[in-house]
């Protein structure tokens, strides 16, 4: 049996790491094998191409490189990774997945939405994540969180019209993608967070 893929997303601050660790963990619990993951990333190269992208001394990337960056180190990601986990009846949990480049790369820095369609397709064909978490939060509480982290990212340093964007853009792909992303109150209670995230887990074992 194939596995299931499982998505997390969110802009910075969503609590997105906090809730990686609690659903490998439920997925655990229920007897899965989990490979957990995350992207960029995910493979030595992708990891090595994470960092060119999110280093702050490459301050003036051109948007097009940065683009075909994150695809880049995909196709290395779902080749060597996520495809072979799951035929072999893995469940692939990934922190990120193309959901973030039509939200980062295509709201926040304006390409062209088709283009992103095209380079989708000839990068992953049909692959789509089962499920996708998307965890949300007002620009507020992200920038405040944020706030308190030591040495930034190239994407943390980004202003706050940027993040409307991509904020915009998720709120978007989840309501354009209803059935498989599901948009999560994530200023609630860790507890109440959790508890939504366990009713779509469960709705994927009952599928
Ligand atoms: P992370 O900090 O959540 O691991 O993500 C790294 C950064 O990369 C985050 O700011 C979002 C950004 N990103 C994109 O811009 N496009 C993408 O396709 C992915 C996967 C991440």
């Amino acid at each position: 049996m194939r596995g299931r893929f499982i998505t997390l997303e969110g802009i910075e601050g969503s609590g997105k790491s906090t809730q990686m660790e609690f659903v490998a963990t439920y997925l655990a619990q229920q007897g899965v094998a989990v490979v957990r993951t995350r992207e960029p990333g995910g493979t030595e190269l992708s990891e090595k191409i994470r960092d060119l992208l999110l280093t702050d001394e490459l301050a003036g990337m051109h948007q097009d490189t940065e683009l075909l960056m994150m695809f880049a180190a995909r196709v290395e990601h779902v080749n060597k990774v996520i495809l072979p986990a799951l035929s072999a009846g893995r469940w692939v949990l990934s922190d990120r997945f193309y959901d973030a480049t039509y939200a980062y790369q295509g709201y926040g820095r304006n390409i062209a939405i088709d283009r992103i369609d095209q380079l989708r397709v000839y990068c992953l064909g049909d692959l789509t994540p089962d499920k996708t978490l998307l965890l949300d939060v007002s620009l507020t509480v992200s920038q405040s969180r944020v706030a308190q982290r030591g040495n930034k990212d190239r994407f943390e340093q980004e202003q706050q019209d940027f993040y409307a964007r991509v904020r915009e853009g998720y709120l978007e792909l989840a309501r354009n993608n209803a059935q498989r992303i599901t948009r999560i109150d994530a200023e609630q209670s860790i507890e109440h967070v959790q508890q939504a995230i366990t009713v779509e887990l469960a709705e994927l074992f009952s599928q």
